[in-house]
């Protein structure tokens, strides 16, 4: 199994390059691609950790040799947050980044699976759909918008007010990934319940929690091991699904045609050697979150727009 990271030197990609060293299956190979001259360095560093996964380190303009052979890609290159941005203002760096490493992808590796964690994820999934599509390549069951940490982090914020064990707890995140387009179905949280006040809070603390990460690093960027961690965890997903595990059940933002909600939507998949195998039920919503459903749909709408008319 070869994974490569793309944007491999930055926050995220160097934490999500720890994790994938200490913990993929034995044998497996990860490539490391960044346009910062560091990159081989980092992964002669992370050779020295003894465990039975290659590690190469790639950078200058072409990832053509990291990308060779990919069964999974991870792009998290491009530009963070700072304070006072929101995510929507990365879209005109981060957009053309993601344009050109899809392309990269079609011509080199157009069967791997593809997870996007460069923001704005609700936009940056739907250029690479489109980017896809242009080669002749695009198939959506391989295409992901990475978005476990807004999972994660429900699960962290409820268990500390519940005072539970985080790792037992499931909570559903739907939408998109940038503020309200941030929907958890705190409803649908197995053995918990919540007041009303509860779930206004949570909801709002899940939505803003990535705001107070840049705010608290003072202009130093935003999320970056909460976010390795997350894309660390799906990852292994895909990587259990390639090699056949059954029942894997990831949420992520992807392409579907469930007439209800934008052509693309954060919801439950499940996951075999081809991707996406199936799109699951999102279940039943409260009122609360019905109504901020039918609140999200235009500005995704919006995100998804934008995105189609970069790549006309
Ligand atoms: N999906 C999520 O939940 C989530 C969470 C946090 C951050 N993010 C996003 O992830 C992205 C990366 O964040 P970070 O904190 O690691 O940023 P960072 O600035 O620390 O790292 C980005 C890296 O990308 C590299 N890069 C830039 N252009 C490149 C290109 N064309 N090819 C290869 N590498 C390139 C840079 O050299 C840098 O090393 C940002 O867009 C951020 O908004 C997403």
């Amino acid at each position: 199994m070869k994974i490569v990271i793309l944007g491999a030197a930055g926050g995220i990609g160097q934490g999500l390059a720890l994790l994938l060293k200490a913990q993929l299956p034995v044998g497996s190979e990860l490539a490391l691609y960044d346009v910062n001259s560091i990159t081989p360095g980092v992964a002669v560093d992370l050779s020295h950790i003894p465990t039975d996964v290659t590690v190469n380190g790639f950078s200058g303009k072409d990832p053509t040799l990291a990308l060779l052979g990919a069964d999974i890609v991870l792009i998290a290159a491009g530009i963070a947050r700072k304070p006072g941005m929101a995510r929507s203002d990365l879209f005109d760096v981060n957009a053309g980044i993601v344009r050109k490493l899809t392309e990269d992808i079609a011509h080199t590796c157009p069967k791997a699976l593809v997870g996007i964690i460069t923001n704005p994820v609700n936009s940056t999934v739907v250029i690479s759909a489109e980017t896809f599509k242009k080669a002749g390549v695009y198939n959506k069951n391989k295409l992901f918008g990475i978005t476990t940490l807004d999972i994660i982090r429900a699960r962290s914020f409820i268990a500390k007010l519940k005072n539970k064990v985080s790792e037992n707890i499931k909570v559903p995140v739907i939408g998109g990934h940038s503020g309200v387009t941030i929907l958890p179905l705190l409803s649908q949280i197995p053995d918990i319940s919540l007041t009303e006040s509860e779930i206004k809070t949570l909801t709002q603390s899940i939505q803003n929690a990535g705001t107070e990460v840049v705010k608290a690093k003072e202009g130093g960027g935003s999320a970056t091991l909460s976010m390795a961690y997350a894309a660390a965890l799906f990852c292994f997903s895909l990587v259990r699904a390639l090699n056949g595990e059954k029942g894997i059940v990831e949420y992520a933002y992807v392409e579907s045609d469930r007439k209800q909600y934008p052509r693309f939507f954060a919801q439950p998949v499940l996951l075999n050697e081809n991707g996406i195998a199936e799109y699951k039920e999102i279940g039943a919503l409260s009122a609360f979150e019905q109504k901020h459903l039918e609140k999200i749909l235009d500005e995704l709408n919006k995100d998804i727009g934008l995105a189609e008319q970069f790549n006309q």
